[in-house]
C-alpha cells in the first residue's frame, strides 16, 4: 500500500483535512503530521477533536516567528520526518507557511507533491498566502481544485495537465457538519445572542492588522458596522496582540464590537449560521458565510473566491468603515433567500481527491522518486 504524508499546521488546515483524511485511509497509509505553526488548543486541539481528524503521528513544534524563521524551521522540522518516513507522496492544503514549507521539501527531495485547493488566486503578490500558493502549485504533480475558476488560473499559468476539479473540501464539511452545530452548539445561549441580531466578525490577515494604521482603520470598520448591529469578533491571536500592543483593547468593547476568544468549529459555524451578517477578512469564511447564505463583507481589496461576489452574496470593502456600512445595508435584504451551493461541489469533494490521489499515485504520471 502506498504511503501518504499529509502535513497540516493551521486552522483552516485542519477543517480541510478532516474532509479527505477518512476517504484517503481507504486506499491508502496515510500518516499525518502536524507542523506545530498553530498550537493554542483553540487553534488546533479543538478542530481534531469536533472533526473526527485522526491524531497526527508527528508533532513537530515549529511554532512562531517571522517569515523566515518560521519558514526556515518548518523546513529544517519537516525535511527529516520526510527522510525518515520515506513517503510515495506528499499532501499539503491551501496557502501557509506550513503549505510552503512541505512543498519545498516534497520539491527538492523528489517526492510527488499533491496540492488541495490548487488554483486560487488573489492576484494580489503582497499578500503572503499568493506567494505561498504559487509556488505550492508550480513544484506540485497534482493540483486538486476546489472551483473551475481555479482550473481556468491554473490554465492561464500553464498548469492545466495536472489539475482536476474536485469541488471545495471544506464546503464538504460545512455542509455536513453546519445542522449537527446548530443543534449541539450553545454557543448563543452562552454568549446570550439571539438569533439573526448580530454580525459575526473574525480578523487576521497580515496586511490588515500588523500595521498600526491598518489596524486602526480596522478597528473603525468593526465600530461603524456595530451602528448597525452589535458586532461579535472572534479574535485571533496575531490580532489581539497587535491590538494590546496598541492599547486599543478598550477601544472596541467602548464602542458596541464584543471581543470573545476563538471558538471551536462547531461553535463557530453556529455562530455564523445564525449570524445577521459576517464581516470577515478570512478566505474559509467568506465561503462558509456563502454557503449558510448569510450576507458576508469582506475587509480586503481582492479575494479568491470571486464567485461568492459575483453572486451578490460578498462584498469587498477594503478598511473603508462607510462602504462597509452601505455594503451591508444593501447585502441586508438578500437574508432569507438561499444560496446556490452546488457552486463549490457536491459535498463529496475529500471522496474525489482521495480517488484522484490513489489512482494518481498508481499511474505513471506521479514522478518517481530517485532512490
Ligand atoms: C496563518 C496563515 C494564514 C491563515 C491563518 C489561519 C501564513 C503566512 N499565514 O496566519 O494564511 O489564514 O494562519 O488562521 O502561514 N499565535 C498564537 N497561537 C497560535 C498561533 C499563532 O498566539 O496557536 C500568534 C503568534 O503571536 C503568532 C501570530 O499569532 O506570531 C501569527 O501566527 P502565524 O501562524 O504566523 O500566522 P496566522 O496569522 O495565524
Ligand atoms: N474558525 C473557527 N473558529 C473561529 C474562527 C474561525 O472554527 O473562532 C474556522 C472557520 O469556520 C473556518 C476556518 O476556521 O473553517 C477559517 O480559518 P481562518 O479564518 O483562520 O483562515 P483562512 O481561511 O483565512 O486561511
Amino acid at each position: 500500500m502506498a504511503t501518504v504524508l499529509t502535513l497540516v499546521g493551521n486552522r483552516p488546515q485542519f477543517v480541510k483535512a478532516a474532509a479527505v483524511s477518512q476517504h484517503l485511509r481507504e486506499r491508502v497509509e496515510e500518516i499525518l503530521v502536524h507542523s506545530g505553526q498553530h498550537y493554542d488548543r483553540e487553534l488546533s486541539e479543538v478542530f481534531f477533536e469536533e472533526l473526527g481528524l485522526p491524531p497526527p503521528a508527528h508533532e513537530l513544534g515549529v511554532g512562531s516567528g517571522s517569515h523566515a524563521e518560521q519558514t526556515g524551521a518548518l523546513l529544517t522540522a519537516v525535511e527529516p520526518v520526510v527522510h525518515v518516513i520515506a513517503p510515495d507522496a506528499l499532501l499539503v492544503y491551501g496557502d501557509t507557511n506550513t503549505t510552503l514549507a512541505g512543498s519545498l521539501v516534497a520539491a527538492k527531495g523528489r517526492i510527488p507533491l499533491a496540492h488541495i485547493e490548487a488554483g486560487m488566486r488573489s492576484f494580489d503578490r503582497a499578500m503572503p498566502e499568493e506567494i505561498n500558493r504559487v509556488v505550492a502549485d508550480c513544484v506540485s504533480g497534482l493540483l486538486l481544485c476546489s472551483t473551475e475558476t481555479a482550473v481556468e488560473n491554473l490554465r492561464s499559468e500553464g498548469l492545466a495537465e495536472n489539475a482536476r476539479l474536485i469541488g471545495d473540501v471544506m464546503a464538504d464539511v460545512a455542509l455536513r457538519l453546519g445542522p449537527i452545530a446548530e443543534r449541539r452548539s450553545q454557543a448563543l445561549q452562552r454568549l446570550r445572542l439571539e438569533p439573526r441580531s448580530y454580525i459575526l466578525a473574525t480578523a487576521h490577515r497580515a496586511g490588515n492588522v500588523d500595521q498600526p494604521a491598518q489596524l486602526e482603520r480596522l478597528l473603525a470598520v468593526l465600530a461603524r458596522m456595530a451602528e448597525l448591529a452589535p458586532v461579535v469578533i472572534a479574535l485571533h491571536p496575531r490580532t489581539r496582540a497587535r491590538i494590546e500592543a496598541l492599547r486599543a483593547s478598550g477601544q472596541l468593547e467602548s464602542r458596541g464590537v464584543r471581543v470573545i476568544e476563538p471558538v471551536g468549529f462547531l461553535d463557530f459555524t453556529c455562530l455564523l449560521r445564525q449570524a445577521r451578517a459576517v464581516l470577515t477578512d478570512s478566505g474559509g469564511v467568506q465561503k462558509e458565510a456563502y454557503l449558510a447564505s448569510v450576507p458576508c463583507v469582506t475587509m480586503r481589496e481582492t479575494t479568491e473566491w470571486v464567485e461568492t461576489v459575483e453572486l451578490g452574496w460578498n462584498r469587498l470593502v477594503g478598511l473603508d468603515p462607510e462602504s462597509a456600512f452601505e455594503a451591508l445595508e444593501e447585502l441586508q435584504p438578500r437574508l432569507g433567500e438561499r444560496t446556490d451551493a452546488s457552486i463549490y461541489g457536491d459535498g463529496e469533494a475529500g471522496e474525489r481527491a482521495a480517488a484522484e490521489i490513489a489512482s494518481w499515485l498508481r499511474s505513471s504520471s506521479a514522478p518517481q522518486r530517485v532512490p
